[in-house]
């Protein structure tokens, strides 16, 4: 599944550790969230963290690998993309924009200016912002309404005949452009008498909403209209052949996760972490001291965890130990 490239970044591929994935790209946050992902992946693998949580990898990558190497990373993963766990995932980032990521901003804007009327420029710039939330949710509604509920038809074999994805492709236009426009107008023509901190928290939330926004709208362009395009060829050939339709989207079954220490580092790091020395721990399990710090030394690379805080953590989270069983 890697895919090295000449010269460039080599994109993300399945046997990357998730945690080495986020760290390099760490606005994969949002779409891990978007896939249902949540955070505590361990050790384990891009693929393994997939399929544990029942999100299809290939998927997942498709969108890791266009979110940091644009166009020509969907190139090579578009064909990859199944549209039922896109579409799962573009379902999640709308609610994210219209229940949460939106109105915060706008509680924020209220919170930094005073929006009465006796102050112009604060009361116009809320006006602006109410009207963008409003045109952000035609373009969301249209698409929850109208495009979702076909390219779902089409995953159970039905097409609609009178709609198709290229439609919308050619209608599609990406929404952040007035967020651009009223993070211009408040950077230069708003001059807040105090709540200066405030207000410049709530145009960072703006850069980071209006660069998420434009992320959507480009997934969509560059991952959810070519697989729909082929997923419409497959459709409308299957009913040339009186065919059934195969069953929507799904992922490769549970996999068992990796042992990521072996039984002896695991007694080892429940030595350390209710706060045994070396000499103490060798003493328990009838090993050397150089033994124990060998054990040491490779957990501390396979887990790229240094501290003992750290390997109370990892113990913890993984039974190794229980809470009552530290001293904090
Ligand atoms: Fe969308
Ligand atoms: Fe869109």
């Amino acid at each position: 599944m890697d895919k090295d490239l000449a010269g460039g970044r080599r994109d993300f591929g399945g046997r990357d550790r998730m945690c080495d994935v986020i760290c390099d790209e760490p606005t994969l946050l949002q779409a891990m969230c978007r896939f249902g992902i949540p955070l505590g992946v361990g050790e384990r693998s891009v693929e393994e963290v997939c399929t544990a949580h029942g999100v299809d990898a290939g998927t997942f990558l498709a969108v890791a690998n266009f979110l940091r190497g644009g166009a020509e990373a969907a190139a090579r993963w578009a064909e990859g993309v199944k549209v039922g766990a896109l579409m799962d995932f573009l379902e999640r980032a709308h609610d994210y924009f219209l229940d949460f990521q939106l109105p915060m901003i706008r509680r924020k804007l209220l919170e930094a200016m005073d929006c009465s009327r006796r102050n112009g420029v604060a009361f116009l710039i809320l006006r602006f912002f109410d009207e963008y939330i409003s045109e952000v949710r035609a373009h969301l509604g249209f698409e929850n309404g109208r495009v979702f509920p076909y390219v779902r038809g089409l995953l159970e074999g039905r097409r609609a005949a009178d709609f198709n994805i290229g439609t919308f492709a050619r209608g599609h236009e990406s929404v952040d452009r007035k967020l651009q426009e009223l993070k211009n107008i408040i950077i230069k023509y708003y001059a807040p008498t105090d709540g200066a901190a405030g207000l410049s928290s709530v145009l960072f939330d703006i850069f980071t909403c209006e660069a998420d926004l434009h992320a959507h709208c480009a997934v969509e362009d560059a991952l959810l209209v070519p697989a729909v395009e082929r997923l419409e060829r497959e459709v409308t050939e299957r009913e040339a052949a009186g065919a059934e339709a195969p069953p929507a989207d799904g992922t490769d079954g549970p996999r068992e996760e990796k042992a990521e220490l072996s039984e002896r580092e695991r007694e080892v790091v429940g030595c350390v972490v209710r706060g045994m020395t070396n000499k103490e721990v060798a003493e328990r399990l009838f090993i050397s001291v150089n033994t124990v710090l060998t054990h040491r030394k490779n957990i501390s690379r396979k887990l790229d965890i240094h501290s003992v805080s750290g390997l109370t953590i990892y113990a913890i989270v993984n039974g190794l130990v229980k809470l009552e069983e530290i001293d904090v």
